[in-house]
Order: structure tokens, then sequence, then C-alpha cells
């Protein structure tokens, strides 16, 4: 299936708990699927692998950095991410791994300029290539600031960018900055039409962290903002854009679950939110295909 992205400029909204759990229902539905942590605070990474673990291993692990190491060099060809899948022991889901230096190449690129932003672009690119991938499918866990990584990785999500929301308003905000980010770059880039037309715009949004009594103020709410995100950006949007039927729950559970590096399925199995991300892959693998 075709790389998505989970994007919020908000923190805290459930994109690392959401990218993790979603690529474990994949994995558990039979398809291959990745985690690909693009967010240099590395949640994603933390959460499967564990937070000494990552620091002691990180000097030799091969990171999403591998793929970018080309940056300021004459090398033509991006690494191919095959070479970075990590398999986890007790996660049936692979792992691109972050890199905390991610931010030191962003310091880079703001002083080499905007050329290089389009050179990290064509490195996340490859998520497209299903050998590069080896046919795993790529969950892109973004930063919640609109940044270079960010940037790229939603426009290169082909399959689309998914937003999750919570009960917070200033959460909705997300959808438009994105709607209006893709218009901005889209416009940028119109001397690539062969490229844009499948890169990432607006596919979903996921309620994340609702109570059952929640739901339907919420789900107002949302319509609101999303009609005033559309007409104002309606070519941001795919045309099988949706808000999900599928609400993740508020679960009590999921701090401790991260704190464990485990999976929901294998601390939590039959609870109402491991059965919930079931549903959210199904959903989004029709809405793919
Ligand atoms: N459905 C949920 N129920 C309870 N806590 C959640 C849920 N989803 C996320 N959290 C908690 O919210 C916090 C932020 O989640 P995280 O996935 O790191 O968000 P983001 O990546 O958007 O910053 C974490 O402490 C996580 O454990
Ligand atoms: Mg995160």
């Amino acid at each position: 299936m075709q790389p998505i992205a989970i994007y919020n400029y908000k923190g805290g909204v459930g994109k690392s708990t959401i990218a993790v759990n979603l690529a474990e229902a994949a994995a558990d539905a039979k398809q291959s699927a990745c985690a690909v942590d693009c967010d240099p605070q590395c949640t994603t990474s933390f959460y499967m692998l564990g937070t000494p673990k990552v620091v002691e291993k990180m000097k030799n692990l091969k990171t999403i950095r591998k793929m970018m190491n080309w940056i300021g060099t004459n090398d033509k060809l991006p690494y191919s991410p095959k070479g970075l899948l990590i398999s986890v022991p007790n996660w049936r889901a692979k792992l691109i791994c972050g890199d905390m230096t991610l931010t030191e190449l962003e310091m880079q690129m703001v002083l080499k300029g905007i050329g290089e932003a389009q050179r990290i672009w064509q490195a996340l690119f490859n998520l497209n290539d299903t050998d590069a991938m080896d046919q795993h499918w790529p969950i892109i866990d973004c930063s919640p600031s609109y940044s270079f990584f960010t940037i790229a990785a939603t426009f290169c999500a082909s399959g689309g960018i998914f937003i999750p929301v919570t009960t917070e308003e200033d959460s909705f905000y997300g959808i438009t900055l994105s709607a209006r980010a893709i218009q901005k770059v889209a416009a940028y880039i119109k001397a690539a039409p062969k490229i844009l037309p499948k890169c990432g715009k607006i596919k979903g949004i996921i309620c994340n962290r609702v109570e059952p009594k929640q739901k339907s103020p919420l789900l107002a709410a949302l319509k609101f903002s999303v009609d005033v995100s559309r007409s104002a950006y309606p070519d941001s949007f795919d045309p099988d854009f949706k808000i999900l039927d599928t609400i993740l729950p508020e679960d009590p559970q999921i701090p401790s679950i991260r704190a464990n590096h485990r999976t929901l399925k294998s601390y939590a199995p039959g609870s109402s939110s491991a059965k919930s991300y079931d549903m959210v892959y199904e959903e989004i693998k029709s809405l793919l295909s």
C-alpha cells in the first residue's frame, strides 16, 4: 500500500501512538507494515525499542538519517530504505528508526538553502517505491511543527495525510495548516505535474481519545472546521476524504503500554481500543485501495 503520513501541528494528539499501533494492526492483518519515524523527538522509536536501548544503540543503528546522508554531497542516488527496516522483538510491524540528529540536519539545510530541502523530499520519495520498501506499508510519523521533514514526509505520502484530532478544538487547526501548506507547495512544484498528483493530500481525520458522550459534540464542531478548510483550500483534500467512522477511545492503559514498549494487542487483547485500531486499519485500507 502507498505510504501515509500522520500529521498534526499540535503535539500530544496521538500521532506516534497511532502510527505505531496502526502499523501493528496492519501487520496483524497480514499486511507487512512499518512505522517510519520522521520526528527528531523519536517518540515512535522509543516506544517500540525502549529509550535506553535506543540511545545506547543510536550510534550503531541505521536510522532514517542514513537516507539523507547524501545531503551536501555529490551522491546521486538516495539510500534505499529497504536496508533500514528494523525487526523489533515482540512486534510484528517493522521500524525505520528516527534520529535525534535530524534537527542538526535541518539547521544545515537552513544554512545551505531551500535546494537541500528538495533533496530531503527526493530521499523520502523512496518510501513510495514498493521494492525499495521490501513491500512494507510505510506509516510516517511526523513531528508536530511544520518542519522541512514534515513537509517532505507529508508530500511523499502518496497514500494521503491522516490527521489525528482530539476533543481539544485547537487540534483542528492542523487541518487548515496542512491544507494551506499543500496549496502553497502545489503552486511551487507545478512544474512537476508527474509527481504532484499522487503526492499526499488530506485523506482522513482520525478522532482520538474520545469518550462516547463526547462523540457527537466533537463531530459537529469538527465538521464545521473541515467545511471551512475545504472551502478555503479545496484542492488540498483528496476526493475520497473522510472523517473516519471509527473513533479511538480514551484508553488509560496506553501510557503504561508505551512505557513497557508493548503492543496494544499483547497488553490488552480484546480491549475496545485494540479493536478500534483494527477497524481504523480496515477503513484506511479501503480508502487506499
Ligand atoms: N487513546 C489514548 N488514550 C489515552 N492516552 C493516549 C491515547 N492516545 C495517546 N495517548 C497519550 O497521549 C500522549 C501523547 O501521545 P503521542 O502519540 O505521543 O502524541 P503526538 O505524537 O501527537 O505528540 C501520550 O502520553 C500517550 O500515551
Ligand atoms: Mg509524536
